[in-house]
């Protein structure tokens, strides 16, 4: 058996294949490189009765990865890419021949892949670490959950400056509810609730655009997100977004968190 770990900046995820086909795998708050590593291995094989005799090879990638230059317990040890896994494992999860991927994790990264290549396109470092950071200072909150609670409830217009406010008409496909200036309009009585909403609206339409420029470039109409930024309501609802205004329609794959472990477990290369 082969263990795919993807050391991340924020959060460490394992994913192996049982004989059957079937994915196992978990999750764990990134420490360091060495502590992330051993203890999300630790936990896929103790929760899945695996014996460390079974595993054959483990395949490491994320950031993480860079540090780690020996076999973890004497298996060998092989290090992957991080953007040939993250290709890989999109390849994995979604049906299509030649895709764009938008990774959101702490920062963001968009590769291109097909049937045989996988190349980096290029990303922003704005990403599920600049929702943290800026909740942190701004609302005093540095729980994901919370800052999800918090955003559900948030009021645009108090923080954005919209179309609406600066044209009579709608100028084109920019309608009237759509964004002209992020925090370019916060008023004094702004809420938590609309701050929380703001700082998601301003990172997912950052990433959103900067993915829709990459498909369009490469003449396709969806792009697959993929990371711990794939799977929250608040982003896929703004994501949503640009299909109304670019018809560029964007697919949260189930598991979508284990994308770049997935692809390093698919690598059966020694
Ligand atoms: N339950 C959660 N715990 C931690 N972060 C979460 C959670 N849910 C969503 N997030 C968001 O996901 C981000 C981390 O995503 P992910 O785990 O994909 O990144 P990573 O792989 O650690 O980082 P990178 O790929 O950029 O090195 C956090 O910055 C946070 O905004
Ligand atoms: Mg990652």
């Amino acid at each position: 058996m082969i263990i795919g770990i993807d050391i991340g900046s924020t959060t460490t995820k394992a994913v192996a294949f049982k004989d059957d086909g079937t994915m196992i795998r978990v999750k764990t708050r990134g420490l360091d490189a060495l502590t992330s590593a051993s203890g999300a291995l630790g936990k896929i094989t103790i929760e899945n009765n695996i014996g460390i005799g079974e595993i054959g090879q483990i395949n490491i990638t994320g950031v993480g990865a860079e540090k780690i230059n020996a076999d973890i317990f004497g298996i060998p040890t092989k290090r992957v890419a991080e953007f040939t896994a993250i290709g890989m494992g999109a390849r994995y999860l979604c049906s299509q021949d030649r895709i764009i991927i938008a990774n959101i994790g702490t920062g963001t990264v968009i590769i291109e892949a097909d049937k045989e290549n996988i190349s980096h396109f290029g990303g922003t470092g704005v990403g599920g670490g600049t929702i943290m950071g800026l909740s942190k200072k701004l609302l005093q909150v540095d729980n994901f959950d919370s800052i999800i609670e918090l955003a559900s409830k948030g009021d645009l217009k108090k923080v954005d400056l919209l179309i609406e406010d600066i044209a009579d008409t709608e100028i084109g496909y920019l309608y009237k509810d759509v964004t002209a200036a992020n925090f370019g309009k916060i008023s004094d009585n702004a809420s938590r609730e609309d701050l929380a909403l703001a700082i998601f609206n301003m990172v997912y339409q950052v990433i959103g655009m900067l993915a829709a420029f990459a498909a369009r470039s490469r003449g396709l109409n969806t792009v697959i997100v993929t990371g711990n930024g794939s799977n929250n309501p608040i982003g896929q609802n703004i994501l949503a977004g640009f299909n109304r205004m670019f018809g560029i329609s964007f697919e949260f794959p189930d598991h979508a968190e284990y994308t770049t472990a997935i692809g390093a477990a698919l690598d059966v290369t020694g």
